[in-house]
C-alpha cells in the first residue's frame, strides 16, 4: 500500500482527484464511486476542473434499501447531486434500492460490474473498518448482497436523517469480491474517528473481523490520509 498523508479532507480530495486524472490520462474509463462525507471535496475537484467525463462509465458501491433516487438521502440522490447533474458521465451505475426483487437486483448489479470492469475504485472507510457497506464478518469472496446494517453504522449515518428511526436497516453493496477486482483502489479518511479502522487496515492481520484489512492483499491501493486518522500508525 502506498500511504499518502494530507494536511486535511481537501487536500486529499486534491490528491484524490490528480491520480483520478492521470488514470484518465492513462486510459481509465470506469471509476467505482463512494457516497459519504470523506469524497465530498474529491467531488467537488472533479466538478470545478475542466476535465470532460462524458466518456467515463460509474459504479457506485452501495445503496440503502426502500429509497430511490428522488430521496434525498439516497445515494443516487447524493451522486447526482455532488458529480453527475454537474458532470456528465456516459452512464451511471447505482444498486435499485426500490427492486422489488432484491436478488435479482444483486444478480444485475454483478453482471454491470463484470459489463464494466472498474478501472479506478474511490473507498471510504466505517468506524468498524467497513468498506462499501460490508459489515465486519462479510466475506471476502462476496459479490452483491443485501446487508442488515450494524448499529455502528445506522448511528454514524443518522446525521443524515431528521431522527435514527428513519436511517434504513439494509442496504444492497458491491461485494468486497468485486471490489478487490478492480485494478485501482483508492481509499480515504480522515479525522480521529477512523484512527483505529487505519490501524488495523495497515498494521492489522488480514480478517473478516476487519474487512479493510482485505486491502493488503491487492496489488494497487493508495490510502490518503490526515494526521488524526493516522494517529494510531
Ligand atoms: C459509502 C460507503 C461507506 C463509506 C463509509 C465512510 O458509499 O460505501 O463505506 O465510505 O461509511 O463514510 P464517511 O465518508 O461518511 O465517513
Amino acid at each position: 500500500m502506498e500511504i499518502i498523508r494530507v494536511k486535511d479532507a481537501n487536500e486529499g480530495g486534491k490528491k484524490a482527484f490528480e491520480i483520478i486524472a492521470n488514470g484518465m490520462q492513462n486510459g481509465a474509463k470506469v471509476l467505482g464511486l463512494a457516497t459519504g462525507s470523506t469524497p465530498v471535496p474529491m467531488y467537488k475537484e472533479m466538478t470545478d476542473s475542466d476535465l470532460d467525463f462524458s466518456n467515463m462509465t460509474s459504479v457506485n458501491l452501495d445503496e440503502y434499501v426502500g429509497l430511490g433516487g428522488d430521496d434525498a438521502q439516497s445515494y443516487r440522490f447524493f451522486m447526482n447531486d455532488h458529480l453527475f447533474n454537474h458532470k456528465p458521465f456516459k452512464e451511471t451505475f447505482v444498486p435499485n434500492g426500490k427492486a422489488s426483487d432484491l436478488a435479482a437486483e444483486c444478480k444485475r448489479y454483478d453482471q454491470v460490474i463484470a459489463d464494466h470492469p472498474i478501472d479506478i475504485q474511490i473507498l471510504g472507510i466505517g468506524r468498524n473498518g467497513h468498506i462499501g457497506f460490508n459489515e465486519p464478518g462479510t466475506s471476502f469472496t462476496s459479490s452483491t448482497h443485501l446487508v442488515q446494517l450494524t448499529q455502528s453504522t445506522i448511528n454514524a449515518n443518522k446525521i443524515y436523517f431528521d431522527k435514527v428511526e428513519d436511517v434504513p436497516t439494509q442496504a444492497l453493496s458491491m461485494g468486497i469480491g468485486s471490489i478487490m477486482k478492480s485494478k485501482k483502489i483508492i481509499l480515504m479518511a480522515f479525522g480521529d474517528a477512523k484512527a483505529d479502522a487505519i490501524k488495523g487496515m495497515i498494521d492489522g492481520k488480514v480478517s473478516e473481523d476487519l474487512p479493510a484489512s482485505v486491502l493488503q492483499n491487492h496489488a494497487d491501493v493508495t490510502v490518503i490520509i490526515d494526521d488524526a486518522a493516522g494517529s494510531k500508525l
